[in-house]
């Protein structure tokens, strides 16, 4: 681990030659600079390459004993920081954190508080920082926060919401913008390539924007019932606003800013934190042919538990999660009411528990809270003392449900409570698969156990909806997936659902039998796997679906704990293409929105001098979406692959070295 710092102290030590307090990235190309007005206004701006991208925008909050007074001491402290980290899992083990970092201070009898920047060599960071004298709590009523676009840019977003992220992309002029959520991904005229959002987000609400005025956005936080934004003790240090910068739309997906903008493990001992490939009793209930309740069709029994349990155990995966195992799903939509340690009659839960351990499976618990955070929060520590003592590492939790008193998922309320989670989950060696969760800011540094999450639309909208389109899948990775890991849980076979259209007591949710078919190839269902980075990588289907299925091999080969990844080439909304090494293998997922497409991959990405065995899985070159192309031939790394994709499709290739 290399690390350098070099910290100095002083008035405005890096004044630019305006006077104002500046600072710029390692490579020079990126600068922030602040500014106090007459008035006390504090302020800050943005330039790459010498050009402003973010004009003048207001700092601060409204907040009592937040205003520094009008003849506060000004003090500013640099420092540069240079190290190389690693994690025990993520796209990259190594990443490389490389900033200069300006702390602009302004001090009363009253109050310290201080802007503090960093300027990385892909993107900048500012985060507040205060004291305040003689009171025990801050009660923040806004932020004040801007980001006003010196220049024209498209965007790409969902639209702010203080209970969901599972909405529709809006790709829009930046001065066309009503309201949106981070992170904000947006594309200048000039060719610059950024997206806004926020890191380290812990006892806070989540950050909205807003546009008030022409180009110029402003931060809206997640409300509590009674107006406040955040409560929080009289010496804090806000979550960090982000902006990611780059010169093309996969620059920002190989960016390591969010992971670097949040604080080392606080888990000393992270043997227990492994990624997995796992099947679950799961798109049953989302196609309507089982149920999670008890009953003829119920999904959760010991007899599917052991079948999907051999499943794993023959296919080289290592987990396995059973939804609706627990009682308390009648009452789902009502009174919210579950028990998170009695198993349903006819899932028996010690004798799975143990055979999963005698076959080497990880058992997953699923916990549905229906949004009921008081009963949840009551019943977590014994709950997870309970799984811990059944050998089960990894929690599902979901909270699909509107949350009681009036309170928002988002807010300051729901970050609590969803790092309670986290912690707890820490103390009894659990990893945590949050559904409905809190945005990702990059906490699973910190919190390596913070495996994945939902916090998009996932693949369960394709069960019940219009679901999604493909313009939405290539759109996904240059925005939600900027944040982090995503359980989209995916690699549906039946696209069709075939099998489940020949179940003739399948339910048909909210009545209609039209949302039948995931609008994709099946290339595209497996280059999925490789796309949509997730620690803990589900195939999705039902088993029945894979056995006996030649492209089932893939998942087979594929492996969940990468090294290193790179998005190799793609355009925001239009294709991706993304690679990744586990060990000495590599994978390569590539993904076309509804335009067919072919691209030229080079596969410098090899290790030079080592001929690999390429398994190529296509799509059908006569058009069927449910076949898929499968090709063996050995390359290596001077070689280039055509890489031709339908409309709605892909491709995905395993290079194993050749023996
Ligand atoms: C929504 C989750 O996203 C889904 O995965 C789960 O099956 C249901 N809630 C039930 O908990
Ligand atoms: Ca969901």
């Amino acid at each position: 681990m290399k690390k350098i710092v070099i910290a100095a102290i002083g008035a405005a030590l890096m004044a630019s030659c305006s006077g104002k307090p500046e600072v710029s990235s390692p490579d020079g190309h990126i600068a922030v600079k602040l500014n106090r007005a007459e008035d006390g206004a504090l302020s800050y701006e943005v330039t790459v390459d010498g050009k402003q991208l973010i004009a003048p925008s207001a700092l601060g909050f409204v907040a009592e004993g937040l205003v520094p007074a009008a003849d506060a001491k000004e003090s500013v402290a640099t420092s540069s920081f240079d190290e190389t980290w690693s994690q025990p899992w993520g796209e990259n083990k190594e990443i490389r954190n490389n900033y200069r970092e300006m702390a602009y201070t302004l001090t009363d009898s009253s109050l310290e508080y201080t802007v503090r920047v960093r300027a990385f060599d892909d993107g900048i960071a500012f985060r507040y920082e205060w004291k305040v004298a003689g009171v025990d709590t801050v009660v923040v009523m806004d932020e004040l926060t801007e980001f006003a676009f010196a220049v024209p840019a498209q965007s790409w977003a969902i639209p702010a919401n203080f209970d969901t992220y599972e909405l529709e992309y809006n790709h829009v002029a930046v001065d066309s913008v009503v309201n949106a959520n981070t992170p904000f991904t947006f594309e200048t005229d000039g060719g610059v390539f950024g997206s806004i959002h926020e890191a380290a987000l812990y006892d806070f609400p989540e950050m909205t924007l807003e546009r008030i005025e022409g180009s110029t956005l402003k931060a809206v936080l997640a409300p509590m019932p009674d107006g406040v934004k955040a409560r929080v003790p009289a010496e804090f240090a806000t979550p960090w606003r982000s902006i990611q910068i780059g010169a093309s739309a996969v620059d920002l997906i190989n960016s390591g800013l969010i992971l670097n903008l949040n604080e080392p493990s606080k888990i000393a001992d992270t043997s227990w934190i492994k990624p997995q490939k796992y099947v679950g009793i799961w798109w049953g209930m989302h196609l309507g042919t089982m149920t999670w309740t008890m009953g003829p069709r119920h999904g959760a029994t010991t007899e599917n538990a052991i079948k999907y349990i051999d499943f794993a155990a023959a296919n080289n995966l290592q987990g396995v999660l059973f939804e609706g195992w627990n009682e308390g799903w009648e009452n789902w939509g009502g009174n919210q009411h579950f028990d998170y340690m009695k198993a349903y009659a006819d899932f028996d839960i010690d004798s799975i528990a143990a055979y999963a351990a005698s076959k080497g499976i990880e058992l997953w618990a699923h916990n549905e809270t229906g949004g009921n955070i008081p009963e949840y929060e009551a019943a977590l520590d014994s709950t997870l003392a309970y799984y811990h003592s059944l050998g089960i590492h990894t929690l599902k939790t979901g909270y699909a449900g509107g949350y009681v008193g009036g309170q928002y998922h988002h807010s300051q309320y729901g970050v609590r409570h969803y790092q309670k989670v986290v912690e707890t989950a820490a103390k009894y060696e659990i990893m945590v698969d949050a559904h409905e969760p809190i945005k990702e800011t990059g906490i699973r540094r910190t919190w390596p156990n913070m495996m994945t999450r939902e916090g998009a639309r996932g693949m369960e909208w394709n069960a019940w909806s219009g679901g999604n389109s493909a313009d939405y899948l290539c759109t996904l990775p240059f925005v939600r997936l900027l944040s982090g890991p995503m359980d989209y849980t995916p690699g549906i076979f039946d696209i069709n659902y075939d099998r489940a259209k020949a179940d003739p007591g399948r339910i048909e949710w909210n009545g209609r039998n039209d949302y039948c078919k995931i609008n994709t190839t099946l290339a595209r269902q497996i280059a999925n796997w490789v796309i949509i980075y997730s620690p803990l990588q589900m195939a999705a289907d039902l088993i029945e679906n894979y056995e006996g299925h030649e492209a089932f091999q893939f998942f087979r080969d594929f492996d969940a704990d990468c090294d290193w990844s790179r998005a190799l080439q793609g355009e925001i909304g239009k294709y991706i293409a993304v690679v990744r090494r586990a060990g000495d293998r590599y994978f390569l997922g590539a993904g076309t929105n509804s335009e067919a497409r072919t691209i030229e991959v080079s596969l410098d990405f090899l290790k030079p001098g080592v001929s690999y065995q390429a398994a190529i899985y296509a799509d059908d070159p006569a058009g069927d979406a449910t076949k898929v192309a499968i090709e063996k031939k050995t390359v290596i790394s001077t070689d280039t692959l055509t890489v031709a994709m339908n409309a709605a499709g892909g491709q995905a290739i395993t290079f194993i070295p050749a023996e």
